[in-house]
């Protein structure tokens, strides 16, 4: 199976078992909007659980807030994304489609590394034991062909997106000979800048109402709300405000399922310290966020860190880290250093102090923050591509199991009575409510053991507990476990704590410490 096969099997599996649907469907949907179904709730959920735990909860020095979407109009002057949170876009004449610049350079960029492993691999299998990489890049023609087309466009698109040449990112796509993805054509328009704010107008009246913009990242929120959570909270630097919450952007291109939303989720995290030492917490902030992101156990080979080509109006270092998606290596979080840009600018709009006295240094001073900024979605999808295997079994039988990690399974038991008689769904009632305070259980009678558990395996449950005629008389029940299928037969009484153990949070935290 290709990994394009792989990808749209996972969004027709995403609908069939109720975790994600195209927002308002009956109507045809709109486009990159989703809306999370009853298994996928429940997963996102789970996600941003074990971001807050791990980001607050374990922390004594990092607090959460959660701050309104609508902002006054002039934090987004302050912070620079009036002016410059721009989209360069470009059309194509014939097909009449619209793209990203960069996106179209970095898909080409992206197609010529490509080709150059596919030669590399190629020599490898040519040469057998006896191949050296190294002297194979350095003296291939061919590789060193690609190798200059590659860095000569990626050098272009760079100093071009800096400089903000719009005309010369338009000749970088000519130069490249790059066609248009759908009709294959070169009839490019100039390059635009679009800006990604959604805007609204506050009051009821339209005549004479203000506009006002849905905020495209939640971190502003926090900015503005330093002094109130370093004051209330008796916050001494170095510390952190968190937060999760909705952020928009009209995105030119949204494709990839929910890989580029207009409607998203972000987890956020702003980390205040000394200026100056915000180099050091950079580096701790990226080792950290990259061991939350391993610590699910999908490989240390699936994620990567992308140093930024071209930084934000508000960064002076950028570092994403990226996962392996069906559509290869992607963006799932950033870690920006952001210094004072946004703290100073928003004095300077409002008129405000936004200082901290560190009575250690006994200096006042405007602190630098380093940003942690990841997408609950792009989390969704990571777990969600990640988890999605189909196997053979033995006997000629095949099952689609979602290995997700289990503490951000959905569902973490199902209690399955063997037959709908025998007072056997009464007992295997009375397991579920025993559950039901502490775990997300389903009860489930309908159909063969046999489909019951592909119906779990399915959604990705890592528990199924049987009750059949034994459980009446010696109170033991059968537990299967998702990946092994291995079953094992314990005390009804045991089945609490050990979906504790196997399900909690608390094993991928401990991870963490
Ligand atoms: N406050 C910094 C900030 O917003 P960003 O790199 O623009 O930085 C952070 O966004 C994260 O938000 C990204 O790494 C991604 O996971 C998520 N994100 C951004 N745009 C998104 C979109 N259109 N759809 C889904 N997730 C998105």
């Amino acid at each position: 199976m290709t990994q394009e096969e792989l990808f749209k099997k996972l969004i027709a599996h995403s609908k069939e078992y109720g975790f994600i649907f195209p927002s308002s469907e009956i109507y045809d949907g709109l486009s990159a909007v989703y809306d999370y179904g009853q298994m996928g709730v429940e997963l996102k959920n789970n996600i941003k659980a074990y971001w807050w735990e791990a980001m607050t909860r374990l922390r004594d020095n990092i607090v959460g807030i959660d701050a309104a979407i609508f902002m006054h109009p002039r934090t987004w002057e302050a912070s620079g994304h009036v002016g410059a949170f721009n989209d360069p876009l470009i059309d194509n004449r014939d097909s009449k489609k619209r793209y990203r610049a960069d996106v179209l350079l970095e898909e080409h960029i992206a197609k010529l590394e490509e080709k150059i492993e596919k030669e590399v691999e190629k020599a490898r299998k040519r040469f057998g034991d006896s191949f050296d990489e190294a002297q194979y890049r350095s003296t291939s023609p061919r590789v060193l062909e690609l190798q200059k087309e590659r860095d000569t466009v990626h050098s272009r698109m760079v100093k071009a997106l800096t400089e903000n040449d719009l005309a010369e990112l338009r000749q970088v796509i000519v130069d490249a000979e790059i066609a248009d993805p759908v009709g294959g054509t070169r009839n490019w328009t100039e390059v635009r800048q679009f800006n990604l704010m959604f805007e609204t107008k506050m009051g009821s009246v339209a005549e004479g109402a203000n506009s006002i913009y849905l905020r495209p990242e939640t971190a502003q929120g926090i900015f503005v709300n330093f002094l109130n959570v370093q004051k209330t909270g008796r916050m001494k630097i170095p510390f952190g405000i968190a937060q999760i919450g909705k952020a928009f952007r009209n995105e030119i291109v949204a494709r990839q399922f929910i890989f580029r939303m207009r409607e998203f989720e972000q987890m956020e995290m702003q980390f205040f310290v000394r200026p100056g030492e915000e180099m050091q917490w950079y580096e701790y902030w990226k080792e950290f966020r990259m061991s939350w992101h391993r610590a699910l156990g999908f490989g240390d080979d699936m994620y990567r860190f992308h140093p930024h080509d071209k930084l934000a109006h508000y960064a002076n270092a950028a570092d994403d880290v990226e996962f392996r998606f069906p559509f290869g290596f992607k963006e799932v979080e950033g870690i920006h250093s952001r210094t004072d840009f946004d703290l100073g600018n928003h004095e300077k709009f409002s008129g405000k102090k936004l200082r901290y006295f560190d009575p250690e240094t006994g200096e006042s001073y405007v602190p630098y923050v380093v940003e942690t900024s990841i997408g609950v979605d792009r989390m969704v999808l990571q777990v969600l591509s990640a988890a999605y295997v189909e196997e053979e079994l033995e006997g000629g039988d095949s099952r689609v199991v979602m290995r997700i990690p289990a503490p951000l399974a959905p569902v973490k038991a199902a209690v399955l009575p063997l037959v709908k008689k025998d007072g056997l769904p009464e007992m295997a009632r009375s397991v579920v409510d025993s559950l039901r305070f502490d775990h997300n259980v389903q009860y489930d009678e309908k159909d063969s053991i046999g489909k019951r558990y592909r119906r779990q395996d399915a959604i990705g449950t890592p528990l199924c507990i049987t009750v059949d005629h034994q459980s009446g008389e010696d109170g033991t029940v059968t537990l299967r476990h998702r990946d092994t299928m291995e079953q094992r037969r314990v005390a009804a009484a045991e089945v609490p704590a050990i979906i504790g153990r196997e399900c909690g949070l608390r094993t991928l935290l401990e991870k963490l410490s």
